[in-house]
Protein backbone atom coordinates (compact mmCIF):
# COMPACT_ATOMS: atom_id res chain seq x y z
CA UNK A 1 0.00 0.00 0.00
CA UNK A 2 1.09 3.31 -0.62
CA UNK A 3 2.83 5.28 2.60
CA UNK A 4 0.87 8.44 3.41
CA UNK A 5 2.74 11.18 3.45
CA UNK A 6 3.56 13.32 6.23
CA UNK A 7 5.27 16.99 6.04
CA UNK A 8 8.88 16.48 6.51
CA UNK A 9 9.90 19.16 9.07
CA UNK A 10 8.52 20.84 12.45
CA UNK A 11 8.24 23.85 10.37
CA UNK A 12 6.99 22.87 7.41
CA UNK A 13 3.63 21.71 9.98
CA UNK A 14 3.00 24.90 11.84
CA UNK A 15 3.79 27.05 7.91
CA UNK A 16 1.21 25.04 6.49
CA UNK A 17 -1.13 25.02 9.35
CA UNK A 18 -0.54 28.96 9.72
CA UNK A 19 -0.75 28.95 6.13
CA UNK A 20 -4.43 27.62 5.64
CA UNK A 21 -5.61 29.82 8.55
CA UNK A 22 -3.83 33.05 7.84
CA UNK A 23 -5.72 34.05 4.79
CA UNK A 24 -8.82 36.44 3.38
CA UNK A 25 -10.33 35.65 6.64
CA UNK A 26 -7.61 37.90 8.64
CA UNK A 27 -6.78 40.33 6.08
CA UNK A 28 -9.99 40.91 3.99
CA UNK A 29 -13.04 39.59 6.45
CA UNK A 30 -11.21 40.40 9.75
CA UNK A 31 -11.16 43.93 9.27
CA UNK A 32 -14.43 44.70 7.56
CA UNK A 33 -16.25 42.80 10.68
CA UNK A 34 -14.61 44.83 13.46
CA UNK A 35 -15.27 47.73 11.72
CA UNK A 36 -19.25 46.96 11.41
CA UNK A 37 -19.24 45.39 14.79
CA UNK A 38 -17.57 48.18 17.14
CA UNK A 39 -13.88 47.70 16.57
CA UNK A 40 -12.05 47.21 19.84
CA UNK A 41 -15.32 46.03 21.61
CA UNK A 42 -15.32 42.89 18.56
CA UNK A 43 -11.45 42.90 18.88
CA UNK A 44 -11.75 41.88 22.07
CA UNK A 45 -15.07 39.40 22.24
CA UNK A 46 -13.16 38.10 19.38
CA UNK A 47 -9.79 37.28 21.53
CA UNK A 48 -11.93 35.13 24.23
CA UNK A 49 -13.35 33.49 21.47
CA UNK A 50 -9.73 32.05 20.10
CA UNK A 51 -8.82 31.12 23.17
CA UNK A 52 -11.96 29.32 24.47
CA UNK A 53 -13.29 27.95 21.30
CA UNK A 54 -10.57 28.09 18.99
CA UNK A 55 -7.81 26.53 20.25
CA UNK A 56 -10.00 23.56 21.86
CA UNK A 57 -11.72 23.12 18.93
CA UNK A 58 -8.15 23.00 16.81
CA UNK A 59 -6.88 20.48 19.48
CA UNK A 60 -9.97 18.28 18.57
CA UNK A 61 -9.30 18.13 15.12
CA UNK A 62 -5.88 17.28 15.54
CA UNK A 63 -6.38 14.67 17.47
CA UNK A 64 -9.14 13.19 14.89
CA UNK A 65 -6.18 13.63 11.73
CA UNK A 66 -3.42 12.80 13.48
CA UNK A 67 -4.80 9.86 15.76
CA UNK A 68 -6.44 8.49 12.50
CA UNK A 69 -4.08 9.29 9.96
CA UNK A 70 -6.99 9.12 7.20
CA UNK A 71 -9.20 11.84 4.81
CA UNK A 72 -11.56 13.87 6.63
CA UNK A 73 -14.36 10.97 6.03
CA UNK A 74 -11.90 7.38 6.63
CA UNK A 75 -10.83 9.74 9.96
CA UNK A 76 -14.27 9.12 12.09
CA UNK A 77 -14.60 5.06 10.34
CA UNK A 78 -11.14 4.47 11.72
CA UNK A 79 -11.90 5.86 15.02
CA UNK A 80 -15.69 4.69 15.40
CA UNK A 81 -16.50 2.04 13.37
CA UNK A 82 -20.17 1.30 12.31
CA UNK A 83 -21.09 4.69 13.52
CA UNK A 84 -22.87 7.71 11.65
CA UNK A 85 -19.49 9.94 12.65
CA UNK A 86 -18.30 9.79 9.03
CA UNK A 87 -20.88 11.96 7.93
CA UNK A 88 -19.22 14.87 9.93
CA UNK A 89 -16.41 13.96 7.14
CA UNK A 90 -18.99 14.58 4.39
CA UNK A 91 -20.27 17.73 5.66
CA UNK A 92 -16.51 18.96 6.08
CA UNK A 93 -16.31 18.10 2.60
CA UNK A 94 -19.16 20.38 1.06
CA UNK A 95 -18.12 23.30 3.46
CA UNK A 96 -14.88 23.22 1.56
CA UNK A 97 -16.11 23.41 -1.75
CA UNK A 98 -19.02 25.99 -1.23
CA UNK A 99 -16.03 27.65 0.51
CA UNK A 100 -13.64 27.55 -2.57
CA UNK A 101 -16.86 28.61 -4.58
CA UNK A 102 -16.98 32.71 -3.17
CA UNK A 103 -13.22 32.55 -1.64
CA UNK A 104 -11.51 31.87 -5.07
CA UNK A 105 -13.83 35.12 -6.43
CA UNK A 106 -12.44 37.58 -3.49
CA UNK A 107 -8.96 36.54 -4.27
CA UNK A 108 -9.40 36.99 -8.16
CA UNK A 109 -10.36 39.87 -7.50
CA UNK A 110 -6.67 40.46 -5.44
CA UNK A 111 -5.46 39.59 -9.00
CA UNK A 112 -6.67 42.23 -10.67
CA UNK A 113 -5.89 44.59 -7.97
CA UNK A 114 -2.15 43.13 -8.86
CA UNK A 115 -2.52 43.68 -12.56
CA UNK A 116 -4.18 47.09 -12.13
CA UNK A 117 -1.10 47.68 -10.07
CA UNK A 118 1.35 46.97 -12.37
CA UNK A 119 -0.34 48.60 -14.79
CA UNK A 120 -0.48 51.79 -12.41
CA UNK A 121 -3.96 52.26 -13.37
CA UNK A 122 -5.88 51.49 -10.07
CA UNK A 123 -8.30 54.82 -9.48
CA UNK A 124 -6.45 57.06 -7.45
CA UNK A 125 -9.38 59.80 -7.53
CA UNK A 126 -11.77 60.32 -3.68
CA UNK A 127 -12.88 57.66 -1.59
CA UNK A 128 -16.66 57.42 -4.19
CA UNK A 129 -14.32 57.43 -7.82
CA UNK A 130 -12.61 54.27 -6.04
CA UNK A 131 -15.90 52.81 -4.78
CA UNK A 132 -17.47 52.92 -8.30
CA UNK A 133 -14.48 51.87 -9.88
CA UNK A 134 -14.43 48.62 -7.65
CA UNK A 135 -17.80 47.72 -8.29
CA UNK A 136 -18.17 48.36 -11.92
CA UNK A 137 -15.00 46.10 -12.06
CA UNK A 138 -17.00 43.55 -9.83
CA UNK A 139 -20.53 43.80 -11.83
CA UNK A 140 -18.63 43.06 -14.93
CA UNK A 141 -19.23 39.52 -16.33
CA UNK A 142 -16.29 38.03 -17.91
CA UNK A 143 -12.96 40.13 -16.09
CA UNK A 144 -13.25 38.95 -12.51
CA UNK A 145 -14.12 35.53 -13.27
CA UNK A 146 -10.94 35.20 -15.73
CA UNK A 147 -8.99 36.07 -12.87
CA UNK A 148 -10.52 34.09 -10.43
CA UNK A 149 -10.15 30.81 -13.08
CA UNK A 150 -6.33 32.01 -13.35
CA UNK A 151 -6.32 32.37 -8.92
CA UNK A 152 -7.75 28.48 -9.50
CA UNK A 153 -4.94 27.54 -11.98
CA UNK A 154 -2.67 28.52 -9.99
CA UNK A 155 -4.06 26.37 -7.13
CA UNK A 156 -4.54 23.77 -8.80
CA UNK A 157 -0.66 23.82 -10.20
CA UNK A 158 0.49 23.56 -6.31
CA UNK A 159 -2.15 21.06 -5.30
CA UNK A 160 -2.14 18.20 -7.91
CA UNK A 161 2.29 17.92 -6.93
CA UNK A 162 1.47 16.39 -3.58
CA UNK A 163 1.73 17.46 0.18
CA UNK A 164 5.66 17.38 0.28
CA UNK A 165 5.92 18.62 -3.21
CA UNK A 166 3.64 21.30 -2.98
CA UNK A 167 2.09 22.36 0.00
CA UNK A 168 4.99 22.52 1.96
CA UNK A 169 7.17 23.75 0.09
CA UNK A 170 5.07 26.90 -0.89
CA UNK A 171 4.10 27.44 2.90
CA UNK A 172 7.87 27.68 3.53
CA UNK A 173 8.87 30.60 1.48
CA UNK A 174 5.24 31.98 1.08
CA UNK A 175 4.33 32.52 5.08
CA UNK A 176 7.18 34.66 6.80
CA UNK A 177 7.38 36.65 3.09
CA UNK A 178 3.98 37.93 4.32
CA UNK A 179 4.78 38.19 7.85
CA UNK A 180 7.54 40.82 6.92
CA UNK A 181 5.73 42.52 4.47
CA UNK A 182 2.22 43.09 6.79
CA UNK A 183 4.74 44.18 9.43
CA UNK A 184 6.46 46.94 7.19
CA UNK A 185 2.65 48.12 6.35
CA UNK A 186 1.55 48.03 9.53
CA UNK A 187 4.75 51.02 10.55
CA UNK A 188 4.19 52.88 7.76
CA UNK A 189 0.39 52.92 8.35
CA UNK A 190 1.25 54.12 12.28
CA UNK A 191 3.12 57.09 10.35
CA UNK A 192 -0.46 58.66 8.66
CA UNK A 193 -2.33 61.67 10.17
CA UNK A 194 -5.09 59.28 11.44
CA UNK A 195 -2.82 56.75 13.04
CA UNK A 196 -4.22 57.51 16.70
CA UNK A 197 -8.06 57.55 15.80
CA UNK A 198 -7.63 54.48 14.01
CA UNK A 199 -5.56 52.56 17.02
CA UNK A 200 -8.20 53.97 19.79
CA UNK A 201 -11.15 52.49 16.69
CA UNK A 202 -9.21 49.32 16.91
CA UNK A 203 -7.85 49.00 20.78
CA UNK A 204 -9.39 50.88 22.78
CA UNK A 205 -12.95 48.77 23.76
CA UNK A 206 -16.54 50.82 23.85
CA UNK A 207 -17.87 47.83 26.26
CA UNK A 208 -21.71 49.38 25.18
CA UNK A 209 -20.99 48.08 21.51
CA UNK A 210 -20.77 44.52 23.07
CA UNK A 211 -24.22 43.43 21.92
CA UNK A 212 -25.26 39.78 21.18
CA UNK A 213 -24.47 40.40 17.39
CA UNK A 214 -21.23 41.32 18.25
CA UNK A 215 -20.63 38.57 20.07
CA UNK A 216 -22.08 36.22 17.20
CA UNK A 217 -20.40 37.95 14.42
CA UNK A 218 -16.70 37.20 16.63
CA UNK A 219 -17.39 33.44 16.91
CA UNK A 220 -18.47 32.93 13.64
CA UNK A 221 -15.02 35.10 12.45
CA UNK A 222 -13.20 33.15 15.07
CA UNK A 223 -14.15 29.76 13.40
CA UNK A 224 -13.54 31.03 9.79
CA UNK A 225 -10.51 32.55 10.43
CA UNK A 226 -8.45 29.87 12.71
CA UNK A 227 -10.21 27.29 9.93
CA UNK A 228 -12.16 25.21 12.19
CA UNK A 229 -15.21 23.21 12.07
CA UNK A 230 -14.62 21.20 8.32
CA UNK A 231 -11.94 19.02 8.99
CA UNK A 232 -9.21 21.33 7.18
CA UNK A 233 -7.03 20.72 10.38
CA UNK A 234 -8.19 17.15 10.66
CA UNK A 235 -6.72 16.50 7.14
CA UNK A 236 -3.77 18.64 7.90
CA UNK A 237 -2.94 17.09 11.12
CA UNK A 238 -3.16 13.37 9.44
CA UNK A 239 0.19 14.52 7.59
CA UNK A 240 1.71 15.47 10.92
CA UNK A 241 3.99 13.07 12.04
CA UNK A 242 4.13 11.25 15.23
CA UNK A 243 6.35 13.51 17.34
CA UNK A 244 4.55 16.98 16.51
CA UNK A 245 3.66 18.79 19.63
CA UNK A 246 -0.07 19.13 18.41
CA UNK A 247 -0.67 21.95 22.17
CA UNK A 248 2.48 24.11 20.86
CA UNK A 249 1.06 23.82 17.05
CA UNK A 250 -2.61 25.04 18.11
CA UNK A 251 -0.92 28.04 20.20
CA UNK A 252 1.48 29.40 17.73
CA UNK A 253 -1.23 28.74 14.91
CA UNK A 254 -3.79 30.67 17.36
CA UNK A 255 -1.19 33.46 18.03
CA UNK A 256 0.20 33.99 14.51
CA UNK A 257 -3.39 33.74 12.97
CA UNK A 258 -4.44 36.49 15.84
CA UNK A 259 -1.25 38.37 15.10
CA UNK A 260 -1.64 38.76 11.85
CA UNK A 261 -5.66 39.66 11.77
CA UNK A 262 -4.77 42.62 13.96
CA UNK A 263 -1.42 43.47 12.35
CA UNK A 264 -4.00 43.72 9.30
CA UNK A 265 -6.47 46.11 11.57
CA UNK A 266 -3.59 48.00 12.00
CA UNK A 267 -2.74 48.49 8.76
CA UNK A 268 -6.42 49.01 8.25
CA UNK A 269 -7.69 51.22 10.36
CA UNK A 270 -5.56 54.31 10.36
CA UNK A 271 -5.61 54.36 6.71
CA UNK A 272 -9.69 54.45 6.88
CA UNK A 273 -9.21 57.86 9.60
CA UNK A 274 -7.05 59.25 7.72
CA UNK A 275 -8.78 59.34 4.35
CA UNK A 276 -12.35 59.59 5.85
CA UNK A 277 -13.40 56.39 5.05
CA UNK A 278 -16.23 55.02 6.74
CA UNK A 279 -14.61 51.90 9.04
CA UNK A 280 -18.84 50.23 8.48
CA UNK A 281 -18.63 49.94 4.94
CA UNK A 282 -18.48 46.07 4.53
CA UNK A 283 -16.90 43.56 2.67
CA UNK A 284 -15.08 46.55 -0.19
CA UNK A 285 -13.76 48.19 2.67
CA UNK A 286 -9.93 46.28 2.16
CA UNK A 287 -10.64 47.19 -2.16
CA UNK A 288 -11.54 50.61 -1.45
CA UNK A 289 -8.87 51.66 1.55
CA UNK A 290 -5.35 50.36 -0.02
CA UNK A 291 -5.42 52.28 -3.00
CA UNK A 292 -5.98 55.36 -1.04
CA UNK A 293 -2.82 54.41 0.98
CA UNK A 294 -0.92 53.48 -2.25
CA UNK A 295 -1.77 56.89 -3.89
CA UNK A 296 -0.13 58.88 -0.61
CA UNK A 297 2.52 56.61 0.16
CA UNK A 298 6.43 56.81 -0.89
CA UNK A 299 6.98 54.37 -3.45
CA UNK A 300 3.39 53.41 -3.39
CA UNK A 301 3.44 52.16 -7.18
CA UNK A 302 5.88 49.17 -5.70
CA UNK A 303 4.32 48.83 -2.10
CA UNK A 304 0.54 48.38 -3.60
CA UNK A 305 2.03 45.30 -6.22
CA UNK A 306 3.73 43.43 -3.20
CA UNK A 307 0.92 44.22 -1.07
CA UNK A 308 -1.62 42.55 -3.28
CA UNK A 309 0.48 39.54 -4.25
CA UNK A 310 0.67 39.46 -0.47
CA UNK A 311 -2.72 38.94 -0.31
CA UNK A 312 -3.39 36.67 -2.87
CA UNK A 313 -0.49 34.52 -1.25
CA UNK A 314 -2.25 34.03 1.39
CA UNK A 315 -5.31 33.17 0.15
CA UNK A 316 -3.66 31.01 -2.11
CA UNK A 317 -2.19 28.91 1.14
CA UNK A 318 -5.80 28.83 2.26
CA UNK A 319 -7.04 27.66 -0.45
CA UNK A 320 -5.10 24.58 -0.71
CA UNK A 321 -5.80 23.75 2.55
CA UNK A 322 -9.66 23.74 1.76
CA UNK A 323 -9.31 21.87 -1.92
CA UNK A 324 -6.97 19.16 0.38
CA UNK A 325 -9.84 17.95 2.53
CA UNK A 326 -11.42 17.01 -0.42
CA UNK A 327 -8.22 15.74 -2.64
CA UNK A 328 -7.66 13.82 -0.04
CA UNK A 329 -11.51 12.22 0.40
CA UNK A 330 -11.05 11.43 -3.40
CA UNK A 331 -7.90 10.34 -4.22
CA UNK A 332 -8.44 7.98 -0.81
CA UNK A 333 -11.69 7.08 -0.62
CA UNK A 334 -12.63 7.24 -4.06
CA UNK A 335 -9.35 5.68 -5.70
CA UNK A 336 -8.84 8.58 -7.93
CA UNK A 337 -5.23 10.06 -8.75
CA UNK A 338 -4.34 13.33 -7.06
CA UNK A 339 -4.37 14.94 -10.26
CA UNK A 340 -7.40 13.67 -11.37
CA UNK A 341 -9.03 14.62 -7.99
CA UNK A 342 -8.14 17.85 -7.71
CA UNK A 343 -9.04 18.50 -11.99
CA UNK A 344 -12.23 17.66 -10.89
CA UNK A 345 -12.62 19.46 -8.00
CA UNK A 346 -11.22 22.59 -10.28
CA UNK A 347 -14.23 22.11 -12.55
CA UNK A 348 -16.51 22.04 -9.62
CA UNK A 349 -14.88 25.32 -8.32
CA UNK A 350 -14.66 27.00 -11.46
CA UNK A 351 -18.70 26.18 -11.95
CA UNK A 352 -19.12 27.62 -8.01
CA UNK A 353 -17.31 30.33 -8.63
CA UNK A 354 -18.80 31.36 -11.74
CA UNK A 355 -22.16 31.81 -10.06
CA UNK A 356 -20.59 33.76 -7.81
CA UNK A 357 -18.69 36.14 -9.54
CA UNK A 358 -21.73 36.28 -12.02
CA UNK A 359 -23.59 37.38 -8.49
CA UNK A 360 -22.02 41.13 -8.25
CA UNK A 361 -23.59 41.83 -12.07
CA UNK A 362 -25.55 39.48 -14.63
CA UNK A 363 -27.09 37.01 -11.96
CA UNK A 364 -27.59 39.65 -8.64
CA UNK A 365 -31.73 39.59 -9.22
CA UNK A 366 -31.53 35.68 -8.69
CA UNK A 367 -31.54 35.26 -5.18
CA UNK A 368 -32.92 32.10 -2.82
CA UNK A 369 -34.18 33.55 0.73
CA UNK A 370 -33.30 36.93 -0.39
CA UNK A 371 -29.33 36.20 -0.97
CA UNK A 372 -27.78 36.02 -4.15
CA UNK A 373 -25.63 33.06 -4.59
CA UNK A 374 -22.51 34.28 -3.84
CA UNK A 375 -23.94 35.39 -0.08
CA UNK A 376 -25.57 31.91 0.17
CA UNK A 377 -22.55 30.15 -0.57
CA UNK A 378 -21.09 32.40 2.19
CA UNK A 379 -24.21 31.53 4.39
CA UNK A 380 -24.62 28.23 4.22
CA UNK A 381 -21.14 27.69 4.32
CA UNK A 382 -19.86 30.15 7.33
CA UNK A 383 -23.20 29.82 9.64
CA UNK A 384 -24.22 26.56 8.95
CA UNK A 385 -21.55 24.07 7.71
CA UNK A 386 -18.96 25.45 10.32
CA UNK A 387 -20.56 25.88 13.27
CA UNK A 388 -22.27 22.58 12.62
CA UNK A 389 -18.91 20.43 12.35
CA UNK A 390 -17.22 22.85 14.86
CA UNK A 391 -19.94 21.46 17.29
CA UNK A 392 -20.03 17.72 16.39
CA UNK A 393 -16.56 17.19 16.04
CA UNK A 394 -16.18 18.80 20.05
CA UNK A 395 -18.74 16.34 20.33
CA UNK A 396 -17.22 13.43 18.74
CA UNK A 397 -13.68 13.79 21.15
CA UNK A 398 -15.48 15.10 24.07
CA UNK A 399 -17.89 12.47 24.39
CA UNK A 400 -17.50 9.73 22.04
CA UNK A 401 -13.76 8.94 21.57
CA UNK A 402 -11.96 7.32 25.05
CA UNK A 403 -10.88 9.88 26.87
CA UNK A 404 -7.15 7.96 27.65
CA UNK A 405 -6.96 7.81 23.72
CA UNK A 406 -7.81 11.45 23.33
CA UNK A 407 -4.82 12.30 26.15
CA UNK A 408 -2.15 9.56 24.72
CA UNK A 409 -2.89 11.56 21.35
CA UNK A 410 -2.56 15.29 22.41
CA UNK A 411 0.64 14.78 24.70
CA UNK A 412 2.39 12.55 22.66
CA UNK A 413 2.01 9.13 24.91
CA UNK A 414 2.56 11.05 27.86
CA UNK A 415 5.60 12.89 27.23
CA UNK A 416 3.99 16.03 27.20
CA UNK A 417 2.71 17.33 30.85
CA UNK A 418 -0.84 18.32 30.23
CA UNK A 419 -2.21 19.97 33.19
CA UNK A 420 -5.05 21.53 31.74
CA UNK A 421 -5.90 18.70 30.19
CA UNK A 422 -9.39 18.33 32.44
CA UNK A 423 -10.45 21.99 31.06
CA UNK A 424 -10.14 20.97 27.96
CA UNK A 425 -12.47 17.78 27.92
CA UNK A 426 -14.79 20.08 29.49
CA UNK A 427 -14.98 22.45 27.38
CA UNK A 428 -15.20 20.36 24.23
CA UNK A 429 -18.12 17.92 25.99
CA UNK A 430 -20.29 21.16 27.39
CA UNK A 431 -18.88 24.81 26.66
CA UNK A 432 -17.68 24.80 22.67
CA UNK A 433 -21.51 22.67 22.15
CA UNK A 434 -23.46 25.14 23.86
CA UNK A 435 -21.54 28.14 22.37
CA UNK A 436 -21.36 26.42 19.08
CA UNK A 437 -25.28 25.85 19.17
CA UNK A 438 -25.84 29.53 19.69
CA UNK A 439 -23.85 30.63 16.71
CA UNK A 440 -25.86 27.93 14.68
CA UNK A 441 -29.33 29.04 15.57
CA UNK A 442 -29.04 32.67 15.48
CA UNK A 443 -26.86 32.35 11.70
CA UNK A 444 -30.59 30.73 11.11
CA UNK A 445 -32.51 33.47 12.83
CA UNK A 446 -34.01 31.11 15.02
CA UNK A 447 -33.55 33.05 18.14
N1 LIG B 1 -8.97 30.42 7.55
C1 LIG B 1 -8.97 30.83 6.19
C2 LIG B 1 -8.83 32.35 6.15
O1 LIG B 1 -8.77 32.97 7.18
C3 LIG B 1 -10.20 30.40 5.46
C4 LIG B 1 -10.51 28.96 5.66
C5 LIG B 1 -11.69 28.58 6.30
C6 LIG B 1 -9.60 27.98 5.25
C7 LIG B 1 -11.96 27.26 6.52
C8 LIG B 1 -9.87 26.63 5.48
C9 LIG B 1 -11.06 26.29 6.12
O2 LIG B 1 -8.80 32.93 5.12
Amino acid sequence: MEKRATFATKIGVIAATVGSSVGLGNIWRFPYEAGQNGGAAFLLVYLGFVVLLGIPVMLAEFTVGRRSKANVNDAFRVLKPNSNWHLVGLFGILAAVLIMGFYAVIAGWTLEYVFQSVGNTLDKGSPEAMHTAFTSFTSSPIRPLAWTILFLSLNYAIISRGVRGGIEKASNVLMPFLFVVLIIFSIHSLTLDGAKEGLAFLFKPDFSKITSGVVLSAMGQAFFSLSLGMGTLITYASYFGKSTDLPRTSVYVAILDTLVAIIAGVIIFPAVFTYGLSPEQGPELLFVTLPNIFSQMPGGYFWSILFFILIAVAALTSTISLCEVVVAYLHEKIGFTRRRATQILTAICITLSTLCSLSFGLLSDITVFGKNFFDLSDFTASNILLPLGGLLISLFVGWSLDRSAVKEELSNKGTIPMPYFNILIFILKYIAPIGISIIFLSGLGLF
